[in-house]
């Protein structure tokens, strides 16, 4: 029997939209015993006293002591899929590498134990093969089960310039790593000299580099990994970059999840941490926060007399701008769905509080206001690009500051949410108002992905019809509906654009279209499926189209192109830190290659992932892995930026694994909705 990737998604979705039967225990004398110990009612009444509003810092030891319950209590019911040790490709076939992976074998197609993933395009695509049964001819058990990738060798789909850089031939760690981490703060647990002894071996791997930083970058809570620091600079200040941000740690969460055998305790301990940051009281001044926002970041507190450790949280108040993150709960859902995905815990997403604490998140952005959008209303400086890259005029002359950059609408946190809702529906369950909650969820995922798709998409063709459009248009007919002056769209773009590919815009309010490039929001829009196939594929064509300007010589552009002159100091006020090709305003972030192999594997053409990494491994380690780089093609180490920044390494790793094993993306993508599907919105011929 053979599946497409196609298919084999649409297994994933079918098995998710059906209920998960309740891990229940065994009753015994009318009550269940968990553990040999614990009832479950007592359990449960445990459960109770966990209430996520207002629990103080010092209140985390009961918290924590419940978290133990929860995790004898899942340590007894869960069934974690045996995967496989197997992490080295088989020796290639003459077309194909073959790569195994166990993890999301099905119990119920036990017989299916060899698949193939199967691209969208001939060239870059991933094929399956089936066999009933296992080598001795008995049929395979279903922890047995495993799933075959077979991908397509490098020599087939590169194109003809350009070849898969040899694992060996990554360069060697940065000599300073050893000796400039030797000196660094205690606190940060690092155990001087690992690092350096790796230096001077020469031949370790930069994944295996990456793995060794990773693991020094682990902050412990109580006795246990909660999260990684941002950075690990042993020169530049710490300020806020010692602390562990949500946003940062979900590809080192996914990097976790993906290793063989997975790491899963720091991301459900991450996931539990945070949800309990949730539950404080959140004041700026003497304004209160809303319920549901989650933390930018948090830091571990020690205290030496009395000895004793507090989680000091982070909600926007400390932040630069003073924004709250309105990302950080959006990622939250969606690695908890990636740590449901890898494990089968559905224990963990069916706890009473962590199914309030995704519903306290979707409440902020589904509440009644005067939206006439279902796009999400926000502030600048609220995602990743957590600074000013807002205009505060609106000046629609030729002169082209128009822009409306983060604040407004921005694709990054529109696809986000788009990506949050879609997790979040196939795990919030529809007891008591879940019913409800899910009706409005079904409802605005299908109101926003028509919205985006119609309103954010430019192509060639769409480009020429803004170029034309009518102004001062009035009624239901409208053509030009958010009235924008055409003599608004930038010089640049009509030089961008090519005649092949496409992409979501950064920013779309009434009279304002942000034209920029944002890599972020465009690669959710394909692993969410908020992009159609069409359009997903028409996004992986702009970028091979227009490599130079978007992956450069050290991939990624965050936005392009960058703000200049005095569209810079109106935009970026002034912005020392933004100055053009550098940080947000056109800077290239490694962490970004995670989101981009994710999606060119999800499309079928894993090749540009691969050209990617390539340019990586000759430069990322031995620059110190950089927060980010500058310059229009990024080929300078930026000029603040940070070295040993976390999550460009796990940006890196995670990369690797799922080049490696392309069967990882499932743990971060989605399927398309077949519900908003139709009507079906295509791009314009525009080719
Ligand atoms: C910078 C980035 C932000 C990131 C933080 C920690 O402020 O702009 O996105 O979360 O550093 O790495």
């Amino acid at each position: 029997m053979s599946k497409t990737l196609r298919e084999l998604f649409h297994d994933e979705m079918e098995s998710e939209a059906t209920p998960k039967p309740e891990l229940k225990p065994e009753p015994v004398n009318g009550s269940s015993a968990v553990d040999g110990g614990l009832t479950e009612q007592e359990l449960k009444s445990a459960e109770a006293t966990f209430a996520c509003k207002d629990i103080s810092v010092d209140e985390a030891i009961a918290v924590d002591a419940l978290e133990e319950l929860q995790q004898e209590f899942t340590s007894v019911n869960l069934e974690i899929p045996e995967k496989s040790s197997t992490t080295t490709p088989e020796k290639p076939s003459t077309d194909f590498i073959t790569i195994e992976a166990s993890r999301f074998a099905e119990e119920s197609k036990e017989k299916e134990d060899v698949a193939s993933l199967e691209g969208e395009r001939s060239a870059g695509s991933l094929k399956k093969e089936s066999s009933e049964s296992s080598q001795d001819g008995e049929p395979m058990k279903p922890d047995k089960a495993k799933k075959t990738v077979r991908l397509q060798s490098c020599e087939s789909i590169m194109s003809d310039n350009v070849t898969l850089q040899p694992k060996a031939t990554a360069l060697k760690p940065c000599p300073s790593v050893g000796t400039n981490l030797e000196s660094f703060d205690a606190a940060l647990r690092l155990t001087a000299g690992s690092l350096q002894a790796n230096g001077e071996s020469g031949g370790a791997s930069m994944m295996e580099e990456a793995w060794e930083i990773i693991k020094k970058s682990y902050v412990y809570y109580r006795g246990k990994p909660v999260g990684t620091f941002a950075a690990m600079d042993p020169i530049a200040e710490a300020l806020n970059y010692n602390q562990v941000f949500v946003r940062d740690f979900v590809p080192t969460g996914l990097a976790c999840l993906m290793k063989i055998p997975p790491e899963t305790e720091i991301v459900k301990n991450f996931l539990l941490k945070t949800l309990h940051l949730q539950g404080w009281e959140k004041r700026i001044d003497n304004f209160t926060l809303g319920e549901g926002v989650m933390p930018a970041s948090f830091k571990v507190h020690f205290e030496k007399h009395p000895q004793k450790e507090t989680l000091v949280a982070d909600f926007g108040g400390s932040a630069i701008g003073r924004v709250a993150p309105v990302d950080s709960g959006f990622w939250w859902i969606i690695i908890l769905r990636s740590y449901t995905k890898c494990t089968r815990d559905y224990t963990l997403a069916e706890l009473p509080e962590v199914q309030r604490g995704m519903k306290l998140i979707l409440n902020l952005c589904l509440s009644d206001g005067f939206d006439t959008f279902p796009t999400l209303l926000c502030a600048d400086g609220c995602s990743m690009i957590d600074r000013r890259m807002v205009s505060l005029l609106d000046v629609t002359v030729k002169g082209n500051i128009s822009k409306s950059g983060i604040y407004g609408y921005p694709i990054e946190i529109q696809a986000l949410f788009y990506f949050a809702l879609r997790c979040a529906r196939q795990m919030l369950k529809p007891e008591r108002d879940g019913k409800e909650l899910i009706e409005r969820i079904d409802k605005r995922i299908t109101a926003l992905s028509y919205h985006i798709q119609k309103y954010y998409w430019l192509d060639f063709t769409q480009l020429n019809n803004i170029y034309r459009y009518k102004t001062e248009e009035y009624s239901h007919t409208a053509v030009n509906k958010f009235n924008v002056i055409p003599d608004s769209i930038p010089d640049w773009v009509f030089d961008f654009m090519p005649l092949r590919g496409g992409y979501f815009i950064g920013n779309v309010s009434p009279a304002r279209m942000d034209f920029r490039w944002f890599l972020v929001g465009n690669c959710i829009a394909i692993l969410s499926s908020l992009a159609t196939p069409s359009q997903a594929t028409a996004i992986m064509d702009l970028i091979e189209e227009r490599w130079d300007d978007l992956i450069g010589e050290m991939p990624l552009k965050i936005s392009y192109p960058a703000l200049q002159g005095h569209e810079w100091r109106i935009v970026t006020g002034f912005d020392p830190k933004n100055t053009r090709w550098s940080y947000h305003n056109g800077g290239s972030w490694p962490v970004l290659l995670w989101l981009l192999t994710a999606a060119s594997i999800k499309i079928g053409r894993p090749q540009i992932a691969k050209r990617a990494i390539e340019l990586v491994e000759q430069r990322l380690s031995k620059d110190g892995w950089p927060e980010y780089y500058d310059g229009k093609t990024g080929r300078y180490v930026g000029k603040q930026a940070r070295k040993f920044q976390t999550w460009s390494i796990a940006g890196y790793l995670v990369a690797k694994l799922m080049v490696e094993n392309p069967s990882n993306l499932l743990m971060i993508s989605l399927e398309e909705d077949k519900k908003t599907a139709k009507p079906r919105l295509t791009r314009s011929v525009s080719f």
